[in-house]
């Protein structure tokens, strides 16, 4: 018999993976009304932005404006690829960070413009000093499955950065299947021997969904031993740099998955079907939430 949590905490990444790849430009008063209903809704860890090249990410230009004018309670996480991104964010106030690395070194190139050793070489120090002044750093780890330009990642290499990261101390690994290639049997056996390596570091899993296995991905990686999913509201999102990858795993669903196993997420399905709502017109495609609105009002 198969063994499921009780509870389950989601990391909503929104506002920053779900925004980062549209098209169409959402005003800062739209991404912070967002933000804002999101955290009504019950999500205590978000990713609200990212501290990144406007050159590179035009959608982030906004990170600024978007950390002092949020909430800050829970974890508000900013993403950071480098040490200008780290300090920009400190000025903004930002106190929550997350940097990113992928596994394959021509991914972090195109996405960050470093080998994967350089990235981690530049990020060491910077990441040991937030430690030390007591601040929450997420480390998510990029193309932990699949990369869309070499292919299939040997578990092994994925192991290995993480175990970097722990060595430096960081709060938690975000796991990503980038290009939501990964099946339910990958993920659970990533994911079980990453929970048995790491057993005092936060193991969270982020799933994008382009080959529609996101569910069943999480459902695999609760087996594992998971309790930590990161997903974007709406299903939005995609990395710039992962030519061919979709959205996040949509929150809605990942909430109305747990809720019908009875795993409690403190999240409300119908105010965060709310915060949806608030950005459904920017998104470049249509997103589909009547379904749970008809099963509501059954
Ligand atoms: P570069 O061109 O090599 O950087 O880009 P540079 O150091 O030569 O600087 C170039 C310019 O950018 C300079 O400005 C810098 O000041 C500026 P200029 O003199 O030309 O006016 N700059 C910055 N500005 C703001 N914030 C910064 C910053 N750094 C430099 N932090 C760089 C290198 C890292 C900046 C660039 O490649 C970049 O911004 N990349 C970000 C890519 C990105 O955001 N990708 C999406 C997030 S990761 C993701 O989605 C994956 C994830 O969801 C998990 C998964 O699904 O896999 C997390
Ligand atoms: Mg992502």
């Amino acid at each position: 018999m198969f063994s499921l949590p009780k509870n389950v905490a989601i990391i909503e990444v929104g506002p920053r993976d779900g925004l980062q790849n549209e098209k169409n430009e959402v005003p800062t008063g739209v991404k912070l009304e967002f933000i804002e209903k999101l955290q009504q809704a019950g999500i205590e860890e978000m990713e609200i932005t990212s501290f990144v090249s406007p050159k590179w990410v035009p959608q982030m230009k906004d990170a600024k404006k978007i950390v002092a004018n949020t909430r800050q309670v829970g974890r508000q996480f900013v993403l950071t690829p480098n040490e200008k991104g780290m300090e920009l964010a400190k000025e903004a106030g930002a106190s929550s960070f997350a940097v990113f690395v992928g596994v394959s070194d021509s991914f972090n190139k195109k996405n960050i413009n470093k080998t994967t050793e350089e990235s981690m070489h530049e990020l060491k120090p910077f990441v040991q000093n937030l430690l030390k002044d007591g601040h929450f750093v997420r480390a998510c780890i990029s193309t932990a499955f699949y990369c869309p330009y070499e292919g299939a990642i040997d578990p092994a290499k994925t192991l290995e950065l993480c175990k970097e990261f722990v060595s430096w101390g960081v709060n938690e690994l975000s796991v990503a299947d980038t290009i939501g290639m990964a099946n339910p049997k990958e993920s659970y056996i990533l994911f079980d021997a990453i929970k048995k390596e790491f057993k005092d570091t936060l193991i969270t899993a982020h799933f994008h969904d382009t080959r529609k296995m996101g569910l069943a991905n999480i459902f695999a990686a609760l087996q594992a031993g998971v309790d930590r999913f990161d997903s974007s509201a709406g299903g939005l999102g995609g990395c710039p740099f992962a030519p061919g990858a979709t959205g996040n795993v949509a929150t809605e669903d990942v909430v109305n998955m747990l809720h019908q196993m009875n795993i409690e997420t403190n999240i409300n399905l119908d105010l965060l079907l709310q915060a949806v709502e608030v950005v459904a017109p920017y998104a470049s495609r249509p997103i589909e939430t009547g379904m749970y609105k008809l099963f509501k009002s059954k």
